[in-house]
């Protein structure tokens, strides 16, 4: 049958913000992908994250699903954006279903953008942790210590 779907949710299907990846290689990068069991739709959505200040710099997605996930990552790309990992870890997929006026059908669509982000900054700190287990931070030396 015909959908409705509110404004909001057709200007990001048509126009979604921040479409496309980041190399998973890059340390800076955390990526998350995640699915919807019942609709089989998937979405990836990746941060850039500031090493020094541990803010998000830069955010894409690439989601293979229904106009209301497509709008749900879109929008929670530009929401996080700026964002410190603590920050964007609180965006619930309740404010992106308000601001979407997304249907109670379609809250799950919304909560595959809340499952991403999480599950990128979860893959971006363990890139981090794991760095910092390579390389631990250089000891002062007598000198430097002394100035
Ligand atoms: Fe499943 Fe939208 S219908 S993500």
């Amino acid at each position: 049958g015909v959908r409705f779907y509110h404004e909001k949710v057709i200007d990001h299907y048509e126009r979604p913000r921040n479409v496309g990846s980041f190399p998973k290689s890059d340390p800076d990068v955390g990526t998350g992908l995640v699915g919807a069991p019942a609709c089989g739709d998937v979405m990836k959505l990746q941060i850039k994250v500031d090493d020094s200040t541990g803010k998000i710099v830069d955010v894409k997605f690439k989601t293979f699903g229904c106009g209301s996930a497509i709008a749900s990552s879109s929008f929670m790309t530009e929401r996080v954006r700026g964002m410190t990992l603590e920050q964007a870890s609180q965006v619930k997929n309740t404010e992106i279903a308000k601001e979407l006026c997304l249907p109670p059908v379609k809250l799950h669509c919304s909560m595959l953008a809340e499952d991403a982000i999480k599950s990128a900054i979860k893959d971006y700190k363990s890139k981090r942790d794991a760095k910092a287990i390579q390389i631990p931070s250089a000891e002062p030396t007598p000198a430097q210590a002394t100035a």
